[in-house]
Parts: structure tokens; C-alpha cells; sequence
């Protein structure tokens, strides 16, 4: 699993070394395809559940799940989220990020830190002993303490053989619920932000989850395995 999210975490570095203004989510899609195959790995996302691309695009007030296109060229002052799915001798990794575009707005740039602070909580109570929704509580404890909502429709999971596993992990919740955290378990822990409503509705195309509201959306993602008194996080380099 080590070897499959350090694929992950390095098409998410690559993608942050190349983004700028212009650059199309097809040309960055096509990057972490080939960066994928090239090491002799396969994107975990293209043809799940019929999703068309290896990478999730998502820009602005889009969630997640934002489908690669030609036609979608970055702007200076967006904020996009790539998330990455990688398979590897029989293991799983999932990781996202993030990512400004040149200069952004100052609620963009709070949001963003919010949500990667969010994950970066829900991860310190990743250990053994720990029930599942003292995860879920820190989330949502931090994001609403900023002043922005969680999304309720999707979560986070278990990974490993599978890329969606159990127990599922929401972002929500109270702490001391749910199953007694092992080491060993493996979860992505995903938080997904929005800068107003939690509410997300999914457009036409049957992937692309946006806010009902219309307002900013982060994404932050890591893989981590469970160990006694923290955990190992293996989509980082
Ligand atoms: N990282 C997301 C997840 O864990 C995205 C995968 S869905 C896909 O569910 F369809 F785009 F593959
Ligand atoms: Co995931």
C-alpha cells in the first residue's frame, strides 16, 4: 500500500509543479495517466463505476469528482482539487489536494488552509484506541469553528485490496462512535469544505458534485495506516 500512495502523493506533487494559468484539467489528467503507467501502476479511478478519467477535476464551487476536459483551461484566482486514485500490486492509494492558481481571494485562501487543518486533525486521531468518530468530531469541531460547513453526502473510507472499503468515515459527528480504531486499519480521510451550505447537488453529467449554493469548495485527502500512538501517513512524500 506504501508503494501505491507514494505513486499517488507524486502525481500531486507533479500537478503542483506544473499548474498555472491556461494549462488544461485534460492536460493534467493526461500527465497523471502516464505518470501512473510509467510506473507500472494503473489509475484507480478510469472506468470505476464508468467515471472517464484517471484524475478529479474540480474547480471553484465544484466539490468533487470533476471530470478532466479540453475545453477547461485554469484562470488566475481559482481554486481546483485533484484527486488521485492509484492501484499497485494489488493495493489501493488515494490522496487529494487542494491547489490555488496564481493569486487567489482571501475567504479562498481561508477555506483551503481550514480544510487541510481539518485533515490534518482528523489524522492526528487516527491511533489505536480511538473510536472511529473521534475522526469525524475533530473535522467537523475545526470547520465549523471557522465558519464553514462539511459535506453529509460523501465520506471518506477503509482502503486496501479494495479502493472503497469499510468502515465508511464521515466528516461528521460526535466523538466516541463507531468502531475501536486497530493499528493496522487503513483509511482514506478525506474532509470536503464549503465555504456555505454543506448541501451539494450533482450535475448533469452524473459526476460532478457542486455546492447548492454556488460557494467556494475545498478538498484535502490522505491515506494513513493506524498505529498505536499515531499514524502513518502514506500519500505524503
Ligand atoms: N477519492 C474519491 C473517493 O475516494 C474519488 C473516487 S470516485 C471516482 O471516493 F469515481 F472518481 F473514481
Ligand atoms: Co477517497
Amino acid at each position: 500500500m506504501a508503494e501505491a500512495c507514494r505513486i499517488a502523493a507524486e502525481v500531486l506533487e507533479g500537478i503542483k509543479r506544473n499548474i498555472a494559468p491556461e494549462i488544461t484539467t485534460k492536460e493534467l489528467d493526461e500527465f497523471a495517466e502516464s505518470f501512473i503507467i510509467s510506473k507500472g501502476a494503473r489509475p484507480a479511478f478510469k472506468g470505476y463505476k464508468g467515471y472517464p478519467a484517471s484524475l478529479c477535476t474540480s474547480i471553484n464551487e465544484q466539490v468533487v469528482h470533476g471530470i478532466p476536459s479540453a475545453l477547461t483551461r485554469l484562470k488566475e484566482g481559482d481554486i481546483i482539487s485533484f484527486d488521485i486514485g492509484v492501484y499497485y500490486k494489488g493495493f489501493y492509494g488515494d490522496a487529494a489536494v487542494t491547489l490555488p492558481v496564481g493569486e487567489i481571494g482571501v475567504e479562498a485562501q481561508k477555506l483551503i488552509s481550514a480544510t487541510e487543518k481539518a485533515l490534518q486533525l482528523g489524522m492526528a486521531n487516527a491511533v489505536e484506541g480511538n473510536r472511529l468518530s473521534d475522526i469525524s468530531a475533530v473535522i467537523q469541531d475545526h470547520v465549523e469553528s471557522a465558519g464553514f460547513s462539511v459535506v453529509r453526502s460523501f465520506v471518506g473510507h477503509g482502503i486496501g485490496r479494495s479502493l472503497h472499503e469499510e468502515p465508511q468515515v464521515p466528516n461528521f459527528g460526535k466523538r466516541g462512535e463507531g468502531p475501536r480504531l486497530m493499528e493496522g486499519m487503513t483509511l482514506a480521510i478525506e474532509p470536503m469544505v464549503n465555504a456555505g451550505t454543506w448541501e451539494v447537488m450533482v450535475l448533469e453529467d452524473g459526476w460532478t458534485a457542486v455546492t447548492k449554493d454556488g460557494s467556494l469548495s475545498a478538498h484535502f485527502e490522505h491515506t494513513v495506516a493506524v498505529t498505536k500512538n499515531s499514524c502513518i501517513i502514506l500519500t505524503k512524500l
